[in-house]
């Protein structure tokens, strides 16, 4: 089953789009994977999988990131290593089969390295593996009109088209198993998501802390919420989840 599949099959079984993503929370590094685990436990039933980054990865260690991996497949979720694969095709390889091989179940990368000892060798090793690769196409932090909104010349077009726009069409061009667009941009939400029709899954990240609306995002056209601080560092992460699922669950098919 491809990784596309897997999580819209979590995300229907247990009623919910959001998926948590895991950062490095605030506590010293040796209760990181302690208290990981413990918020997993506290919200497994309110979300349909995990992300991790270089923020909880780097100072828990491949090793650590596995305990982690390994709590949240038991609890039948599964994880995103959010590594926005962005080198040679080379290194990109590397990158992708370690995470593979550490138990994640999908990355994401950035789709201006092109494909040809690009992003080509990622695809593949995720294809042998049944892991997923999902591509950046416009990132919520503020200064992403900079880069993902810039205007390209596109020679066979004999036009210019934002980088957005090119980038959802390699998504749908390359088979990716999700694109991510930011919540801090609904308006780009929907111009994407119109291309990307039902074919390519929008992940929408920047809820809460980046003034993202997640239920905005939702009507927009993204198909999965990723949510990180406003859940890790709240008292209650549970509560918050029940508040955005009951936002959300309104609108889901
Ligand atoms: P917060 O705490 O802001 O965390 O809810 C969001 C999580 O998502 C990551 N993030 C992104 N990842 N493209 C990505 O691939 C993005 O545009 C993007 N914006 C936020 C962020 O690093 C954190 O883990």
């Amino acid at each position: 089953m491809t990784f596309k599949r897997v999580i819209e099959e979590s995300s229907r079984s247990k009623r919910t789009n959001i998926v948590v993503a895991i950062d490095q929370i605030n506590y010293n590094r040796r209760d990181l994977i302690r208290k990981s685990i413990e918020i997993l436990y506290k919200v497994h039933n309110h979300i349909c999988a995990v992300k991790l980054s270089y923020h909880l990865v780097l100072p828990v260690g491949l090793d650590g990131a596995k305990k982690i991996i390994d709590a949240a497949h038991d609890l039948n979720l599964p994880v995103i290593m959010d590594c926005k694969i962005n080198d040679i095709g080379y290194t990109n390889r590397v990158l992708a089969e370690t995470f593979f091989d550490a138990g994640f179940d999908a990355v994401t990368a950035n789709p201006f390295v092109g494909w040809e000892d690009g992003l080509e060798p990622v695809f593949e090793a995720a294809r042998k593996t049944g892991c997923g690769v999902i591509l950046l196409v416009f990132m919520s932090h503020k200064s992403s009109l900079d880069g993902y909104g810039q205007n390209v010349y596109v020679p066979d077009a004999g036009k210019l088209e934002p980088q957005y726009v090119l980038f959802a069409k390699r998504a749908l061009e390359w088979g990716a198993d999700g694109a991510v667009v930011g919540a801090t941009f609904p308006e780009k939400i929907r111009e994407i998501r119109s291309i990307l029709r039902d074919e390519v899954p929008i992940y929408s990240p920047g809820i809460g802390f980046q003034g993202g609306d997640a239920q905005l995002a939702f009507s927009s056209g993204a198909k999965y919420i990723i949510v990180g601080r406003t859940v890790t560092l709240a008292d209650k992460p549970e509560e918050i989840l029940l508040y955005l699922k009951s936002q959300l669950n309104a609108n889901l098919v």
